[in-house]
């Protein structure tokens, strides 16, 4: 059975590919920036010998980036204000970070905070050259730094605390979307990012992008198992799981395991019982016990009932993991009491919430602020444009607003894991970041 299922996987897969690609092919304006691969390399960091890349990329095609690792620096000209930012990068890495101030627990105090935080005009920078899938924060204290991945296989890099004009610069990585993006937790010198085609690991201590992972089946999401970044969990469109160690040759994963979605958007590992991860598709939110994974027949350990339409996203709270926050075409934003992991998980708080975000516009997911266990933030139709943040009892807490800044939807946001700083991701590869 399972055999004639994913069969019939793989056919819809092949059936839909290459149209799906020329058809999302969109010509679009280039705003600016063109995708610039100018000397990157570090001082006394050779690339690995790998292959060169096509240099110039045209903005509105999907890439074709060749499969195995690629050097994060290309060509041989002069230094220049690249290598400078991979140089902070590194640098931003070996620091040790003292230890955080505790976060506030007292809501009064963490509004405040929240409407301590600006977006200025010096906040504001195109970073990749088209729609924002996703952004990521270096855990560093010292400076801003952020990633974003966009729809054509880029990933982008600003050093936001750098005020003159370089500061930033795109890679091309991937040849399709950049879903799923996060620095490893324990090597910060390593941003992991994930796109349908692959899972790729760019280093700047080495200046390469390996591959981790790649398969014939789309990939969507992924989350580390541990904080070394050794092993994760990723999630297919064709609905399985797979787990990845990185510690073993090969890009193929360790196991891939049905766990009877349609499609799996995202995956999240538990924050403290990290044998636990959380899957979301079409309506199925589930919660199962890596541990436990087979090849087929796996059972979950928790389900969260209740969604009519696809489930763009659903997280654990950063530190307990007693939360779920899920978002649904349902235009539904829910929060479920995982404290117990029982078989069916209680649902605590519904929001209404427009996702209509439609066919140009990144779907929302509502993330939590790794800083507050009850807190997350989600982008918003609503005018003037704002960025949301939710307390899980479905309360308002705060809107980050700036009609003069802040003029477009950002369907992608994240809080750094230790400072208060946001930052949201639009529709054209700009991103917006609020600090105090
Ligand atoms: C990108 O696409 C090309 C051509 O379709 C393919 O050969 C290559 O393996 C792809 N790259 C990755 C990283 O999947
Ligand atoms: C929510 O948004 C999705 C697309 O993002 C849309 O298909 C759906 O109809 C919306 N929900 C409602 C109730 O309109
Ligand atoms: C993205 O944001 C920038 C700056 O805020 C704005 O100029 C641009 O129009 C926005 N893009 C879209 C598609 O709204």
């Amino acid at each position: 059975l399972s055999v004639l299922k994913s069969a019939a996987r793989l056919h819809q897969i092949t059936a839909k590919g290459p149209s799906h690609v020329t058809k999302r092919a969109k010509p679009r304006k280039a705003e600016g920036s063109t995708v610039q691969r100018r000397s990157m390399r570090l001082q006394r960091m050779q690339p690995p010998e790998v292959p060169q890349v096509e240099a110039a990329v045209q903005e509105e095609e999907y890439p074709q980036v060749p499969a195995g690792p690629l050097p994060m620096a290309v060509d041989g000209q002069e230094e220049s204000s690249d290598t400078a930012l991979l140089g902070t990068w590194l640098r931003l890495s070996e620091m040790n970070s003292k230890d955080a101030e505790k976060p506030t627990c007292d809501m009064k105090r963490y509004q405040a905070a929240l409407s301590s935080m600006l977006l200025r005009e010096d906040g504001i920078r195109k970073v990749v050259s088209s729609r924002v899938c996703s952004v990521a924060i270096h855990p560093s204290e010292s400076a801003v730094l952020v990633a974003a991945g966009d729809k054509y296989g880029h990933v982008g890099l600003w050093d936001v605390s750098c005020r003159t004009e370089g500061g930033a610069h795109i890679f091309t990585p991937h040849n399709l979307s950049v879903n799923c993006m996060r620095f490893s937790p324990s090597h910060p010198a390593q941003l992991l990012s994930l796109s349908h085609d692959s899972l790729r690991c760019g280093d700047v201590s080495r200046a390469v992008f390996d591959e981790i992972c790649r398969s014939e089946d789309s990939l969507s999401s992924f989350d580390f198992l541990e904080d070394g970044a050794c092993t994760a969990i990723v999630g297919l469109w064709g609905g399985t799981v797979a787990v990845v160690d990185r510690r073993t040759p090969g890009t193929s994963p360790e196991l891939s395991a049905d766990i009877g979605f349609k499609v799996t958007r995202t995956v999240d590992v538990h924050p403290v019982d990290k044998q636990y991860f959380l899957a979301a598709g079409s309506v199925d939110v589930r919660v199962y016990d890596v541990r436990w994974l087979r090849r087929s027949g796996n059972k979950a350990v928790s389900t969260l009932h209740g969604h009519t339409k696809s489930v763009a996203s659903a997280y654990f709270s950063p530190t307990s993991g007693h939360r779920v926050v899920t978002v649904c075409a349902d235009d539904k934003l829910r929060v479920y009491d995982t404290s117990s992991l029982s078989a069916t998980s209680a649902l605590l708080s519904t929001v209404r919430h427009n996702n209509n975000t439609g066919r140009w516009l990144t779907r929302f997911r509502a993330v939590w602020d790794p800083k507050q266990e009850r807190c997350f933030v989600v982008g918003s139709m609503a005018r003037p444009r704002q960025i949301e943040v939710f307390q899980d009892t479905g309360e308002l807490l705060h809107a980050f607003c700036n009609p003069e800044c802040l003029g477009s939807v950002c369907s992608i946001n994240a809080f750094h894991p230790t400072r208060n700083v946001l930052v949201g991701g639009n529709s054209s590869g700009r991103l917006h970041v609020f600090m105090e």
